[in-house]
């Protein structure tokens, strides 16, 4: 797969996840409007859809029937609409942009911004238990990945990272803090997602463990990535502001390491996702261009 069938398949897929994601969520005519209109807002609005993305690639190398999961992978998407929604509001990172608008809390007000990540993530578990309805697919296999999705979700995983985040405020962390820190508040969510596509596509132990290796390396390009564009992206592509982490005193790979160590070990994340798919031949030629993708992009 070169790089333009890469960059096509990508939108290919975000487009079905888009359009899924319509066709699954409450319609903004629904009582109480205001909330309805709040998700969507969350929700619809230029994401790259990595997390969904994922599950249905892990769903492909298991047994090649992504369509079957995309309820699953659409869950996983709102799970994380619903973070960003809450790492914006005043109490955390303070962000007026997300995804080139503003922000959930500068249109519908603080309160219901809290309201429609609680609202997004509950929603989330009701779409993905809708998993069961699909031929094939086993109630058994849903559950299994429900308590995984709910566990890199919760205080051991995303949120715990997420108070890690806060605690290192204008703290000066080592090096092993920051990487745990990492992979709970963003490494945690798309080991899940690889995951939940895999677990439901029924893949073999050995696979879902080379998986799960590309993920963490994964998730940890991915935020160290996050931290330098948070330094040297541009606003305007980002579509959320540059210098957020500097004006809340973040403890990131940058601030600690400097630029070019973050970069190299960004780089290096990259190489050991690359190793871990050792295994699997060109049918896993998306997730090493999405490895690569994830160090050169621009948003
Ligand atoms: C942003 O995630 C938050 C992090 C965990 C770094 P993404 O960069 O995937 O955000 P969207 O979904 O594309 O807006
Ligand atoms: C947030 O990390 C990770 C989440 C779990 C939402 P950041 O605070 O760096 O994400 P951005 O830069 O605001 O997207
Ligand atoms: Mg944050
Ligand atoms: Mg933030
Ligand atoms: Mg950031």
């Amino acid at each position: 797969m070169d790089t333009r069938a890469f960059k096509q398949e990508l939108q290919r897929r975000k487009e079905l996840i888009d359009n899924s994601l319509l066709e699954y969520m409450t319609s903004i005519e629904t009582h109480p409007t205001v909330i309805h209109q709040a998700m969507h807002y969350a929700v619809f609005n230029g994401g790259k859809r990595l997390r969904p993305i994922l599950v249905l690639e892990g769903a492909a190398l298991a047994n090649g029937k992504p369509e079957k999961v995309l309820m699953t992978a659409c869950g996983l998407e709102l799970i994380h609409c619903y973070s960003l929604v809450h790492d914006d509001l005043p109490a955390m990172d303070d962000d007026d942009f997300r995804r080139g608008k503003p922000t959930c809390h500068r249109v519908f007000g603080e309160a219901n911004a809290i309201l429609t990540g609680d609202a997004l993530l509950t929603a989330a578990f009701e779409l993905i238990t809708r998993n069961t309805q699909i031929p094939e697919i086993r109630a058994e296999q849903v559950i299994a990945v429900i308590n995984e999705i709910a566990a890199a979700a919760g205080s051991q995983g995303m949120i715990g990272g997420q108070v890690m985040d806060l605690a290192a405020e204008n703290e000066t962390i080592d090096l092993s803090t920051l990487q745990s820190l990492h992979s709970m508040k963003t490494g945690a969510l798309f080991v899940a997602s690889l995951r939940a596509g895999a677990l439901l596509g029924d893949m073999d132990s050995k696979g879902l463990q080379d998986l799960t290796t590309y993920a963490r390396h994964f998730g940890l390009a991915f935020q160290i990535t996050d931290d330098l564009l948070d330094i040297k992206g541009d606003q305007s592509i980002l579509g959320k502001p540059v210098g957020s982490d500097a004006k809340n005193h973040k403890s990131t790979y940058p601030s600690l390491l400097g630029v070019e160590q973050a970069e190299k070990l960004a780089r290096q994340s990259v190489e050991q996702c690359i190793d871990s798919l050792a295994s699997f031949g060109r049918e896993a030629d998306f997730l090493r261009q999405l490895a690569y993708f994830t160090l050169e992009r621009k948003s």
